[in-house]
């Protein structure tokens, strides 16, 4: 059953980037073990809310609770080790590392090291890593790669670069993973499969943020969803509520003041839009 438990707060969150507002009094209420959707037409402020809960970009007003605790300003490193790790909408690999090495960074981000630290002890002192090898295997059989452990990332496939995020991810041990347009470029079988996987991860009862343009895969998944437009919330609620919300459908279909902004259709039926 799922829990009613609230994990993630965001309170009046605010960032500016000079005179733009790109994100503009974000609340949202995340809760435990569920999937959570936050979707909206291009440079709507996902990205950027998503930078502002990692801490890679700090809010210039507002407040982010995590687990009971005030999080607004701490580091990325420290948020990582509180239980919050992120993926890119860009894959961030190193296409000239095994695909075991770029997990096991994420077993390092996790005990409190810096990534570059961390990838230099992997050269190091791979001996004495017996335990954070063996962990990042367990996680790349989790997302379906255990085959691929040995392999460079430059010999992977794009959705395969996105299953080695999420493993990487997950070797952080996060409470809760923030997915930034993880089925963007993956085929249908592909979105099905990690589908299937984010499921498992919620049964285990991890907490999922999606960040997505597919409306099929988010109608399909999420149990709430917040639609962001121009910076801020134009409508929370299910997935039931969000397709029938007339400013959702006003957003996704564009308005004159959007000019050639995007125009993503919001039936779940609808091909997903890159
Ligand atoms: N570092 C930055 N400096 C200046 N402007 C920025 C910066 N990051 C984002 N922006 C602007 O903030 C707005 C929100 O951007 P953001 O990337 O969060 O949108 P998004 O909803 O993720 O869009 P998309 O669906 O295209 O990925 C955009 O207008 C963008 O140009
Ligand atoms: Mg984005």
């Amino acid at each position: 059953m799922k829990s009613s438990q609230t994990i993630l707060t965001l309170r009046g969150v605010t960032r500016r980037f000079g005179g733009l507002v790109a994100v503009n009094k974000l609340s949202i209420e995340v809760k435990e073990a569920s999937i959570h959707g936050l979707i909206g037409p291009n440079g709507a402020g996902k990205s950027t809310a998503f930078d502002l809960i990692s801490g890679l970009t700090s809010a210039d007003a507002g407040e982010i609770i995590f687990r009971g605790e005030i999080v607004t300003h701490r580091a990325p490193e420290s948020r990582v080790a509180a239980g919050i790790c992120r993926t890119f909408q860009t894959p961030k690999l190193f296409d000239e590392m095994s695909v075991l090495d770029v997990v096991a960074t994420g077993r390092h981000l996790h005990n409190a090291l810096g990534l570059w630290g961390s990838m230099f002890s992997i050269a190091r002192k791979r001996a004495e890593e017996a335990r954070t090898i063996s962990a990042a295997r367990e996680f790349l059989t989790t997302v379906g790669l255990g085959a691929k452990a040995d392999a460079p990332v430059a010999d992977l496939s794009y959705g395969e670069r996105r299953l080695v995020e999420i493993a990487r991810a997950l070797a952080t041990e996060p409470k809760l993973l923030l997915l930034d347009e993880v089925t963007s470029g993956l085929n249908p079988v592909e979105t099905a499969s990690v589908g299937e996987l984010l499921r498992e991860l919620v049964r285990l009862g991890l907490t999922i943020m999606l960040v997505e343009h597919d409306m099929k895969f988010v109608m399909g998944l999420c149990d709430d969803i917040t639609v962001m437009n121009y910076g801020s919330v134009i409508a929370q609620g299910s997935p039931g509520e969000i397709v029938q919300n007339p400013d959702v459908v006003a957003a996704y279909l564009g308005s004159p003041r959007d000019g050639q902004r995007s125009r993503r259709s919001l039936r779940a039926d609808a091909p997903a839009c890159p």
